[in-house]
């Protein structure tokens, strides 16, 4: 084999033939599963999409980096289980756009969060870690507090209707006042936004101030819904499944 090796080493051509076959081999193996992706990854019946106001805060999520710190995916191990809640399954993802698996864990993981704390928490929180956890590494997000810029929410859910998310055509075009409409739970929009996603998404002032729609309100109500947006993992842990 070591002989082969030193032979095949000064063949220029040949080496790079070998190599070419070897990356292919490892290429195949990373990409044939995702041919057969529609029937192998089931996407759970009762998956709901994340409203515009929750999409900007994931836009915000993505935009500070939290990522980098915070994995959301339960491994299929005991300890994580115990501590995290049920493990993550493939198709709870299949609206995220980019993923945020991630698997850097300097804080805990976040796949569970939702209703883990209450909102004014996270907004403690996020203005400054430490005065909640004093012994917190996590950086201060004191900017949160501004105005949250709607505009460009109509093209988010465009884009994400076209890679197979169901936002229909009221959707795109009413996000800007639905988001609105979240946080206001007493404002004209309220009535349309459930019509159009349910009882299940939370219809309150995420950042405790009902007259300002700031950022803090989007990433508030994004963490709160992480975890709920289908109730499959939790199936699988009720009827045992490991
Ligand atoms: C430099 C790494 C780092 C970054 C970046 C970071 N965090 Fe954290 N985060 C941590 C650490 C460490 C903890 C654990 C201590 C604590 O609770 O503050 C934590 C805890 C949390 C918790 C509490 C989780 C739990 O289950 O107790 C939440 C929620 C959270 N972070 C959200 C965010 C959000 C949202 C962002 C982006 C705006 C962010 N983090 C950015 C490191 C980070």
């Amino acid at each position: 084999m070591l002989r082969l090796h030193y032979n095949l080493e000064k063949v220029s051509m040949g080496l790079v033939a070998a190599i070419i076959a070897a990356a292919s081999i490892g290429g195949i193996v990373e990409i044939a599963p995702l041919f057969t992706i529609d029937e192998t990854v089931a996407v759970p019946k009762d998956l709901r999409p994340l409203t515009p106001l929750e999409l900007a805060g994931r836009e915000i999520y993505i935009r500070e980096g939290c990522y980098a710190c915070h994995s959301q995916m339960v491994r299929s191990l005991a300890d994580e289980i115990d501590r995290y809640g049920p493990y993550s399954q493939a198709g709870e993802s299949a609206y995220d756009h980019p993923m945020l698996w991630g698997s850097k864990r300097t804080g805990p993981d976040l796949a569970r969060l939702g209703g883990k704390y209450s909102d004014a928490w996270h907004v403690a929180h996020l203005k400054n870690p430490r005065a909640v956890v004093p012994a917190s590494i996590m950086p201060a997000y004191p900017w949160l507090e501004e105005p949250l810029d709607t505009e460009l929410l109509p093209d988010s859910l465009a884009t994400l209707a076209r890679l197979g998310v169901p936002y229909d055509d009221a959707m795109i075009a009413r996000a800007e006042t639905d988001a609105l409409a979240q946080s206001r739970p007493d404002g004209d929009g309220a009535d349309g936004f459930l019509e159009r996603y349910g009882e299940r998404p939370a219809i309150r002032s995420f950042d405790g101030d009902p007259s300002r729609l700031t950022e803090m309100d989007a990433l508030v109500a994004y963490l709160q819904s992480l975890g709920t947006q289908t109730n499959a993992p939790y199936e699988v842990l009720a009827e045992g499944g490991q």
